[in-house]
């Protein structure tokens, strides 16, 4: 039997109620897979951890998180306190200080799930979208300075360095040869960012020699958005700088229906250290501790993780099961228009687990 540690952050906001419904799926896989056993250890990092301590995880946390084989998070942000400092002292800390530098965004219409889209079919909106995950705009690089004085000067400077705009496309490529379409749009602004961007092509086009088989082109991202819209079905494996990827995702996952559904992974590919998994949706505050929180986008980020972890057989059956849940109406969260709570789809889930693993094994 394979024993997995995994380390539950719920943070804030609604993360505090769909985390807690992810460690019931991952029960529930345990019933149903019985090759498969997870080890529990929950951080109670985030917002109230902030006000008591004045950061948001300790110093120590990186090296607690280390011994995990993954990393369930929740999400970060606390209405009364500042955002950058949520972001920063946690989520990017990890993501940043775990070289979690892949980010990967997939994005599909499932069963039951509307999309805006008046012209397009289920199968037209099928993308993987891979974000550049520990530069780019998100260094951190930047200062003010004649702070509430008319000279005030505020710069955030955008770092991108060869090495890490290699190792992203790199993986990227990668992950589109893996796809059956093996198509890649890289996605950067380099006519009017005339320097990184610039870089960014130029080291597409040596990349893309490694992978004769991938089909690849170019678009700048503002064309980008309207050809996601336009013409979905062109798109396949997409992938863009740090806060490129997180415009570009949030238009994704709104075009598949919610936000409450997409998940994501933050992976440190060579697996140094463990990667970490996350719904996108952010904190919520205006539901929060209301019990309607969607928590499939949970759910999908535990398939990426069971994904991660080589588990695929678990990882397919977790996926049937969520996709049983969503072609139900009845089952979906207000964000869907329903009036499903949390618990009730994740009972949904659970029972569906269950009913399978009488198939399986009965
Ligand atoms: C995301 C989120 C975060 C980001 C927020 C919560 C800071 O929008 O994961 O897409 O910008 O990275
Ligand atoms: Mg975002």
């Amino acid at each position: 039997m394979k024993t997995y540690r995994i380390a539950l952050v719920p943070g804030d906001g609604i993360g505090k109620e769909v985390i807690p419904a992810g460690q019931r799926i991952l029960d529930a896989l345990t019933s149903a897979e019985l090759s498969l056993h997870f080890r529990f250890e929950h951080f109670d990092w985030g917002g109230d951890y902030y006000r008591r301590h004045g950061v948001m995880m300790p110093s120590e946390g990186l090296d607690a998180l280390r011994k995990h084989d993954a990393i369930l998070f929740g999400s970060a942000g606390d209405p009364n306190i500042p955002d950058h400092i949520t972001l920063w002292g946690l989520r990017l800390k990890i993501c940043q200080g775990m070289d979690q530098y892949a980010n990967i965004r997939p994005t599909r219409i499932l069963p039951g799930i509307d999309t805006p889209l008046k012209h397009c079919k289920p199968e037209d909106l099928n993308w993987m979208i891979v974000r550049e995950n520990t530069e780019g705009e998100y260094s951190g690089v930047g200062g003010r300075t004649h702070q509430g004085h008319p000279l005030e000067v505020a710069t955030d400077l955008s770092v991108m360095t060869r090495a890490g705009v290699e190792r992203i496309l790199r993986f990227a490529f990668r992950l589109a040869q893996a796809r059956p379409r093996k198509l890649l749009t890289v996605i950067t602004k380099s006519n009017a960012q005339r320097h990184a961007m610039v870089m960014w092509d130029e080291i597409a086009a040596q990349v893309a020699a490694e992978f004769p088989d991938v089909q690849w082109d170019k678009e700048l991202v503002d064309a980008a958005t309207a050809r996601m819209v336009n013409r979905p079905a062109s798109l396949d494996t997409i992938v863009a700088t740090n806060l490129h990827a997180d415009i570009l995702s949030d238009l994704a996952a709104a075009l598949a229906g919610s936000l409450g559904i997409a998940p994501t992974a933050n992976l440190n590919p060579e697996r140094v250290y463990p990667s970490m998994f996350e719904p996108i949706h952010g904190s919520a505050f205006d539901i929060m501790g209301k019990g309607l929180a969607n928590p499939i986008g949970t759910f999908w980020s535990i398939v990426l993780m069971l994904e991660h972890l080589g588990e695929t057989s678990a990882a397919h059956r977790l996926m049937l099961a969520i996709e049983h849940v969503t072609a139900n109406p009845r089952l979906h969260t207000r964000d869907l228009g329903g009036n499903a709570t949390t618990a009730d789809v994740t009972e949904a889930v659970c029972a569906q687990l269950a009913a399978k693993a009488q198939d399986i094994h009965p």
